[in-house]
């Protein structure tokens, strides 16, 4: 239930599996506010199979990043929706200091103010549990962890019956590029935003209600 409203870009920023796509999905829904996730639309591209996911397909199985131009062609359209009027959550986006650059033009020009930023803080002992543990619904996406946060029945997703599946680049070795990439080329975002003062960190490697109540808090009081 929309009992708030948001008015503000807000940035998940953190490693992978630190809980950001779950986290976004629960402020998008009680905010009514669009859930831009650039690694779901990459995805969705891939499983379209369209010219955009024939390229970062591989990109993508490597654990590598997707060049900053595709990422920002993405963006900018995505943000154009009428959708993304009252506020929104980027999870996963920007991921280099250039796309974080680009963004805040982006903003500029059209009159978005800056953004929140929350730094997504886990272990790197915990990340690998989460990647290697998850399972998300084919059909809406809900995300699921075999040993944290399981479905009721194995393999079949709670909300709508849909099929749970593993992500290709969830398995071990890609898991571990995934992670140096993230220390190389997104952990420099932390210092970037802490200098603009927009940045709050939160501890994500507690329980998803405990992050959620942490967020919560968060966000109650940067709109005060
Ligand atoms: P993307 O899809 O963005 O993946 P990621 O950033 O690596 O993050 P994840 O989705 O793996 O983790 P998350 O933090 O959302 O965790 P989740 O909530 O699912 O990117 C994939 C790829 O796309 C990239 O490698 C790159 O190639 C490309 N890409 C995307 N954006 C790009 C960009 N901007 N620039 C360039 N390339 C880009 O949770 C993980 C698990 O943990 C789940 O099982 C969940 O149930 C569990 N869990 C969550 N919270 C908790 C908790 N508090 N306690 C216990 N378990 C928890």
């Amino acid at each position: 239930m929309v009992t708030v409203a948001l008015n503000r870009a807000l940035i998940f920023l953190g490693p992978p599996g630190a809980g950001k796509g779950t986290q976004a999905k629960q402020v998008a829904k009680s905010y009514g506010v669009p859930h831009l996730s650039t690694g779901d639309m990459f995805r969705e591209a891939v499983s379209r199979g369209t010219e955009l996911g024939r390229r970062v397909k591989p990109i993508m199985e490597r654990g590598e990043l997707v060049p900053d131009d595709l990422v920002m062609k993405l963006v900018e359209e995505r943000l154009s929706q009428p959708d993304c009027a009252q506020g929104f959550v980027f999870d996963g986006f920007p991921r280099t200091l250039a796309q974080a650059a680009l963004l805040d033009g982006i903003f500029e020009v059209r009159g978005i103010g800056k953004p929140l930023v929350i730094d997504f803080a886990v272990s790197a002992d915990k990340l690998l549990r989460r990647l290697t543990g998850r399972w998300t619904c084919s059909v809406g996406g809900e995300i699921y962890n075999v040993y944290d946060a399981p479905p009721k029945v194995p393999g079949v997703c709670d909300v709508d019956g849909g099929k749970l599946v593993q992500r290709a680049d969830d398995r071990p070795e890609v898991v571990k590029e995934r992670l140096a990439a993230y220390e190389r080329q997104t952990k420099p975002l932390t210092d970037y935003y802490s200098r603009q003062g927009v940045l709050k960190t939160i501890d994500a490697g507690a329980s998803v209600d405990e992050v959620s109540r942490a967020l919560n808090a968060v966000l109650k009081g940067a709109k005060s």
